[in-house]
């Protein structure tokens, strides 16, 4: 029976409030699927540890995400917790964990769930599309470099190398392999998302976009520039399914993919390399929201779900897929039946109802099916 040892870092803000919302359908979902163990390892770290003790993310917290099977991040970061050359502590730590890890894809799901609000009179097909941003490389390459010239010139380098755009381009087919295509009608696509007709550096990107795509004959392939894009996000879309792009674009792209289908608090992501995997709501630490227990938690929730479909992909392991897979379809049902909402989705609903409700969604669902069954 496998058992997983899950590294779990509530960071800062709302961010140990969408942890234990989540930890509270992972409580679920352990009483429900015979045959998963998950092991927590809790560990501060974040700005408020920096504040402290002066250091993000110390050393052992840092050799046990390494060690883990997985690491599920809540949030972390505050704007008033800068270093002295006026940066704030997040990225650091974040960049951190990143490159120690291996962490090159960074999935991050736009979905609109029934039941739930958009700002868009374009959606009646549906939104169903993932933004694929590479997570090392592009304008975060230079992170910790960059240089000020006599404080008159400022100047980041955007790095795009080729190991790093076929490794992520081949993963964003091999995910649009796994998916059911673009809602408008089901066709498996994958678009490069670039500013080609600019730089050299895109235009190599787009290259080796092409390249590998010659090797999935069965899924279509297009490229679209990020202005364009960021465009046919609002006025068509149903029509994408995998979009894959630079690390700034994509850093871009998935707030304005959160605010199509309701906001922050609806877009979980996974950070994902070959030996190691992160998974953390794409929102931030919402201070103005922290000890209110208000934060949406369901990012974090879905967050928790992807980290079990990872496991099951890893580990070849049906019972891990089978609990990711109703971890969502119980959020889908609590969003679709519910009228329950926090604040930001225009409820007065706690985090913690929230989580409470899925919970007792996701007990109820696998009560009828007999094949998780076991320790209700
Ligand atoms: N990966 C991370 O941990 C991460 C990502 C982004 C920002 N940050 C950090 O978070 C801090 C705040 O940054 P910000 O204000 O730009 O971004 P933010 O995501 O914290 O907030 C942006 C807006 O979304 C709302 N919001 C976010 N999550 C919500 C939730 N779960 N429920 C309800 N509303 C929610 C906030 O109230 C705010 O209006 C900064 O210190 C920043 O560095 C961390």
């Amino acid at each position: 029976m496998p058992n997983y040892n899950i590294v779990t870092l509530p960071g800062d803000g709302i961010g140990p409030e969408c942890l234990d919302a989540a930890m509270l359908v992972l409580e679920a979902v352990q009483k429900c699927c015979d045959g998963l163990t998950l092991s927590f390892t809790r560990h501060e770290a974040g700005s408020e540890h920096y504040r402290k003790y002066g250091v993000a993310i110390p050393e052992h917290v840092l050799a046990d995400c390494l060690k883990a099977d997985a690491v599920l991040l809540a949030a972390i970061g505050l704007p008033d917790v800068r270093k002295p050359d006026g940066t704030e502590v997040q990225p650091e730590m974040m960049m951190g964990l990143r490159r120690a890890m291996g962490l090159y894809a960074a999935v991050r799901p736009v979905k609109l769930f029934p039941g739930v609000r958009t700002p868009l009179n374009t959606a009646d097909e549906g939104i169903d599309m993932v933004i694929l941003r590479e997570n090392l490389e592009g304008l975060f390459a230079s992170f910790g470099g960059g240089c000020i010239l006599n404080d008159s010139v400022a100047s980041d380098i955007l790095m795009i190398t080729r190991e790093g755009t076929e490794r992520v381009v081949d993963f964003a087919f091999r995910l649009a392999e796994k998916r059911s295509g673009r809602p408008s009608d089901g066709k498996r696509k994958v678009t490069c998302v670039d500013k080609a007709n600019v730089f050299r550096s895109f235009a190599f990107f787009r290259k080796v976009f092409f390249e590998v795509a010659e090797r999935y004959p069965n899924i279509e392939s297009d490229a679209a520039y990020v202005d364009a894009m960021s465009l046919y996000m609002v006025t068509t879309p149903s029509q994408w399914d995998v979009l894959v792009m630079e690390n700034q674009f994509g850093d871009i792209l998935s707030d304005l993919g959160a605010a199509i289908v309701d906001g922050l608090g609806m877009a979980p992501s996974a950070e994902i390399g070959n030996d190691h995997a992160l998974f953390q709501p794409s929102h931030g630490t919402a201070p103005q929201l922290a000890g209110k227990n208000v934060a949406n938690p369901i990012a974090t929730i879905l967050s928790s779900a992807m980290m079990l479909d990872w496991l099951a992909d890893r580990h070849d392991d049906a019972t891990a897929r089978a609990a990711g897979n109703r971890i969502e379809q119980a959020v889908a049902k609590f969003l679709a039946d519910g009228q329950l909402r926090t604040v930001d989705q225009g409820g007065t609903a706690s985090t913690t109802e929230i989580a409470e409700a899925i919970s007792k969604v996701f007990i109820a669902q696998n009560l009828s099916a007999a094949t998780m069954l076991s320790k209700v």
